[in-house]
C-alpha cells in the first residue's frame, strides 16, 4: 500500500495522460497485491486513482442526489426516521457536476443516480442534461423508487436518461403500502408501464425478499416478465443500521431459485456482465429476464467497479464498509483537482477485498441504506421528528410491526476535517463480536472450528425428546397396529443413522468415527407419550452432543411420520441434551433443570 501512496505522489507531479501511466506501471512494479490478470483486459491503462490495491479499476459512480424520498421503506431505514443532513451541508448542483467531471476525467463511464428518491431533487432533469454533456460518460442511470416515474420519464429520456432501475416490493396494494409505509402501488406500476413504452428495455425492477412478507410473491413477480420486457431482480435482504435485519428475514438465492425452478424447471442461466451484481436467468419463451443480487449469501466483491458519493459529499468505496472521506470539505476548502484525486486515490488504495460476513455486517455500524444511496425515505420540512405510526387496523400481515430501538438514529455529518476515516471503529465492533464466536472467522464468516490440536477422549452424550402422540396414535403405536407398521423400530433405526449423518445435517459439525450409538424408548401413558433417549459415544478431539441430539430429534420425527395418518395432533417437544462427559467440561442436567 506504501508502494502504491507513492507512485500516486509521483504521478501528480506529471501531466495528466503520462501520469496515468505512469502511476499504473508503478502501481504494477511495486504493489505485491496488484493482481496481474487485469493486465489482460485489454484496455487502456486505467487512472491509479481509480484503481485499488487488488487490480480493480472503478469506472461506476453513484451519485446519491438526495437524502429525502416520498415512500419510508421498511428495509431501507429505521421506522422513526433518519436524521437529514442540514441544505448547506449537502452538495450542490455545482459541487455534484464538478466531481462528475472529475471521476469521468479519470476513467468512470457510467453514473447512477440514486437518493433517497433522487427524482425528487427539483434539478434532476438540469442535472441529467449536464452529466449527458460529459465526453467519456457512456451511461447515465437512475435507480427510483417510480412514484414520480410516469410523469417525468418522458423529459428524462429527453435529457439523456439511458438506464432505469425501479423498486417494487409486492404486487399487492395493501401489501406494497405495509412495506413502503405509504400508499402509490399503483403510480408505480404506471411508471413501469411507461418505461417499457419509452422504449427502455430492459427496466430493471428490485424487489427486496422478506421472509414472511414477499417470499410467497417470487413466481408471480417471474410471471411479470412473460409479456414484459423486465428484468425482475430478487435483492438478498442485506444489514443496515435501523433496518432489524436479522438472518432469519433473509430469503437466500439458493432458496428463491429452488422455488422458482419447481414451477420452471427449465429456466435458463444467460451470461452477464463481467461487473455485473445479478445473476441473471430467463424462462425460456418469456420476453423479460430475472435476477437475483446474492450480496449476502454469494458476495461479488472480486469483480466490484463502483464507488460511490453520498448527498453530503462523502466518497464510500464499499457499500458495506464505514469508511468515508470528505469530498465536499476537500472542494470547500478550494483544494484543486490534484489534490482531491489524491484524497479519492487514497481512498480506493485503502478498499478492502471484499466486505465481511453477514453476520459481522449486520453489526457494524454503517449508515442506513436510505443515506447510502439505496433509496426511500423522509421528505417534506421537517423529516428528523419521528415517524408517524402505521394507521391501526390498516393491514397486518405475519410480519409483526417493527419497533423503534432507542439510538439507533445517528448523525454522520458533523465532523470538521476534510477526511474522516471510521473503520477503527468498525474494527472495534468487528473484535468484540468475533471474540464471542468460535465458529466465526475474521471476516465474519462461518468457520469449523480447527481441533487438530486436542488430545483424543473417549467422549459420551446423551439427549432425549418427548413426543406426545394423543391417546388413539399412542394405543397404536403401544399396540404395533399402526397401519405403517413398528413405528419404534423405525425410529430407532432412523435416529441411529441420523446420528451418523450429523456433520452433513449441521454446516460447521466435525464428522466423527461414532463407536456406538443407542436409542431407548420409554412409554408414558399417563401423558400418551413416547420419551426416547439417544447415546452416542466416540473416541475422539470433539464431543458428540449434536450426534446424540440429532439421533433423538431424527428418531422423534419418525414417530411422527409413523402416526401422522392417525392424528395431526403430535407434540415433538423437551428436545435437550441430558449429559456429556470426556470434553473439556463434563455437563449432567440437574434434575431441578428437567423442565
Ligand atoms: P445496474 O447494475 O447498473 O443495473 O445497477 P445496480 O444494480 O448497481 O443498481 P441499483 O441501484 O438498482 O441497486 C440494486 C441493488 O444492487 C441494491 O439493492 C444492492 O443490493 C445492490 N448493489 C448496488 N450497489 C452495490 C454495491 O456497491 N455493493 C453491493 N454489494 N451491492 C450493491
Ligand atoms: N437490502 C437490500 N436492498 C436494499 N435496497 C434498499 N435497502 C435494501 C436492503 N436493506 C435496495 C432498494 C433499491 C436499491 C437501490 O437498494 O430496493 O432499489
Ligand atoms: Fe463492492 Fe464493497 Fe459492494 Fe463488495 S461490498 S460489491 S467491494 S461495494
Amino acid at each position: 500500500m506504501i508502494y502504491s501512496e507513492k507512485a500516486r505522489n509521483y504521478a501528480t507531479s506529471l501531466p495528466s495522460m503520462h501520469r496515468a501511466v505512469t502511476a499504473y506501471m508503478f502501481h504494477f512494479v511495486l504493489n505485491p497485491d496488484f493482481l496481474p490478470q487485469k493486465l489482460n483486459d485489454n484496455i487502456l491503462p486505467f487512472s491509479a486513482f481509480l484503481r485499488d490495491g487488488f487490480g480493480r479499476r472503478h469506472n461506476y459512480l453513484r451519485i446519491s442526489l438526495t437524502e429525502k424520498c416520498n415512500l419510508r421503506c421498511q428495509y431501507c431505514m429505521p421506522e422513526e426516521g433518519v436524521k437529514l443532513t442540514p441544505r448547506n451541508q449537502l452538495l450542490s448542483t455545482s459541487e455534484v457536476l464538478t466531481l462528475a467531471r472529475l471521476f469521468v476525467q479519470e476513467g468512470v463511464d457510467k453514473i447512477r443516480l440514486t437518493g433517497g428518491e433522487p427524482l425528487i431533487r427539483a434539478d434532476v432533469l438540469d442535472i441529467i442534461a449536464e452529466l449527458k454533456k460529459l465526453q467519456g460518460l457512456k451511461t447515465l442511470a437512475v435507480t427510483t423508487n417510480g412514484i414520480n416515474l410516469s410523469r417525468l420519464l418522458p423529459k428524462l429520456k429527453g435529457a439523456g436518461l439511458d438506464l432505469i432501475n425501479i423498486s417494487l416490493d409486492s404486487l399487492v396494494p395493501a401489501k406494497f403500502e405495509f412495506i413502503v409505509r405509504r400508499k402509490g402501488f399503483h403510480k408505480v406500476m404506471e411508471g413501469i408501464d411507461k418505461a417499457a413504452e419509452l422504449g427502455y428495455n430492459p427496466v430493471k425492477i428490485n424487489c427486496v425478499v422478506m421472509r414472511g412478507l414477499n417470499e410467497d410473491e417470487l413466481l408471480d413477480f417471474v410471471a411479470l416478465t412473460e409479456t414484459k420486457p423486465l428484468e425482475v431482480r430478487f435483492i438478498e435482504y442485506m444489514p443496515f443500521d435501523g433496518n432489524k435485519w436479522n438472518f432469519k428475514k433473509m430469503v437466500s438465492y439458493q432458496e428463491m431459485l429452488d422455488r422458482i425452478r419447481q414451477r420452471w424447471p427449465d429456466l435458463e442461466r444467460l451470461q452477464a456482465g463481467p461487473a455485473d451484481t445479478a445473476k441473471i436467468f430467463k424462462v425460456p419463451g418469456f420476453t423479460g429476464q430475472l435476477g437475483f443480487i446474492t450480496s449476502m449469501s454469494d458476495n461479488f466483491c472480486s469483480s466490484c467497479n463502483r464507488l460511490r458519493i453520498t448527498a453530503d459529499g462523502n466518497l464510500k468505496v464499499c457499500l458495506f464498509g464505514n469508511s468515508e472521506v470528505s469530498l465536499r470539505d476537500a472542494l470547500r476548502s478550494g483544494a484543486p483537482d490534484e489534490e482531491l484525486l489524491q484524497i479519492i486515490g487514497a481512498a480506493v488504495g485503502r478498499k478492502k477485498k471484499q466486505h465481511a460476513g453477514m453476520f459481522s455486517i449486520s453489526q457494524m455500524k454503517n449508515r442506513p441504506m436510505i443515506l447510502i444511496g439505496g433509496y426511500a425515505q423522509p421528505s417534506g420540512p421537517d423529516a428528523r421528528t419521528a415517524l408517524s405510526p402505521r394507521t391501526p387496523g390498516t393491514l397486518v400481515f405475519s410480519t409483526k410491526p417493527m419497533s423503534p430501538k432507542p439510538n439507533s438514529v445517528r448523525m454522520f455529518h458533523n465532523h470538521n476535517s476534510s477526511q474522516i476515516n471510521r473503520e477503527s471503529r468498525s474494527n472495534q465492533t468487528r473484535s468484540s463480536s468475533d471474540t464471542q464466536l468460535s465458529h466465526v472467522d475474521s471476516q465474519g464468516r462461518a468457520t469449523m472450528v480447527d481441533i487438530g490440536g486436542k488430545p483424543p477422549t473417549c467422549r459420551t452424550a446423551t439427549a432425549c425428546a418427548t413426543v406426545i402422540l394423543g391417546s388413539t396414535a399412542f394405543r397404536l403405536l403401544r399396540d404395533i397396529q399402526l397401519a405403517k407398521g413398528d413405528a419404534l423400530t423405525v425410529a430407532q433405526l432412523a435416529g441411529i443413522m441420523a446420528s451418523k449423518q450429523t456433520s452433513s445435517l449441521i454446516p460447521l459439525c466435525h464428522p466423527l468415527p461414532l463407536d456406538h450409538a443407542s436409542i431407548a424408548f420409554q412409554l408414558d401413558s399417563q401423558q400418551s407419550a413416547v420419551i426416547i433417549t439417544a447415546t452416542c459415544r466416540t473416541t475422539g478431539r470433539t464431543g458428540v452432543e449434536m450426534e446424540a441430539l440429532t439421533a433423538a430429534s431424527v428418531a422423534a420425527l419418525t414417530v411422527y411420520d409413523m402416526c401422522k395418518a392417525v392424528s395431526h395432533d403430535i407434540i415433538i417437544t423437551d428436545v435437550k441434551l441430558l449429559s456429556k462427559t470426556g470434553g473439556k467440561k463434563d455437563f449432567n442436567r440437574h434434575p431441578s433443570l428437567e423442565n
